[in-house]
């Protein structure tokens, strides 16, 4: 999948049949994990997710070593969802002898299997991009976000890893629909080399963006690497009787 949206239209990538011939025709060449691996996103999720015992959903798990990952670092309840049943068997042959991961065939848009706020972390890598990819997006997109929304504790963590720039995502995020706050991080592609002369950049990735009053990218805004991953990470809130109004943390840019 890539940045423009209309690559995405030669493969049905919100497509059960699709997923489930690729994995069956790959299922020689071990695992594969999309955009970034775990010690990539380590930073992040211990930046926001920060007790091992916490409940994670991986959605769209494919045949990623994410979880397996996460679980030698100490996690100790993830489970996995996918709509592909020739990735889900795979994966729960796999890993039969580790109990912290549990593997369900599952349609991210119809997750009512599980119960009202029931995870403290729901992490999405390129899954919400895939049926962004399918037919229905909007509709697609629209109903695994509420499952989503639904699932998570309050002061729970949805974390998206995503190629998708917040023009293309934020409409979909919405803040006030799903009641949460939006952080957003941008790292380079692995692998992506700075060009000769380029100088050292003065930003960490581990920096949030700061945002428009509309949840985009300041207007002046250069990513060193065009093809960088996106990573939202939209916090449920805890509701109290003086919660703020804003969707968005306040920063320079609109204070
Ligand atoms: C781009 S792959 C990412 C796999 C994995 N998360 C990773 O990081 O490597 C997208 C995954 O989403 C799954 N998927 C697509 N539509 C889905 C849906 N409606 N419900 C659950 N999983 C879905 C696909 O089967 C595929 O495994």
């Amino acid at each position: 999948m890539h940045r423009d949206s209309s690559s995405c239209n030669s493969y049905n990538y919100g497509d059960a049949m699709y997923w489930d011939a690729r994995y069956v025709k790959e299922a020689e060449t071990g695992n594969f994990d999309w955009y970034q691996r775990y010690p990539a996103l380590l930073p992040f999720l211990s930046m926001h997710l920060t007790s091992p015992s916490s409940r994670v959903l991986m959605v769209g798990c494919g045949n990623a070593l994410m979880s397996e990952d996460m679980v030698k670092d100490g996690y100790e309840d993830i489970v996995n969802i996918d709509i592909s049943s020739v990735a889900i068997d795979m994966m729960k042959r796999k890993y039969q002898y580790m109990p912290q991961l549990k593997y369900i065939q599952m349609d991210a848009r119809d997750m009512s299997f599980f119960s009202d706020e029931s995870f403290d972390c729901v992490i999405d890598k390129g899954t919400l991009d895939s049926l962004m990819c399918g037919s229905d997006a909007q509709s697609s997109a629209a109903r695994m976000l509420g499952e989503v929304s639904r699932l998570l504790k309050p002061g729970g963590v949805y974390m998206l890893i995503t190629y998708g720039d917040p023009n293309l995502r934020m409409p979909h995020l919405d803040p006030l629909a799903y009641n949460w706050q939006i952080i957003l991080y941008i790292i380079p592609r692995p692998g992506f080399c700075k060009a000769n002369g380029s100088g050292s950049s003065v930003r960490s990735p581990l920096e949030p963006i700061p945002l428009t009053e509309k949840g985009m990218l300041p207007f002046d805004y250069t990513m060193e690497d065009p093809d960088s991953h996106f990573i939202y990470v939209c916090k449920k809130k805890v509701e109290t009787a003086v919660d703020s109004v804003l969707p968005y943390p306040l920063n320079a840019d609109f204070l």
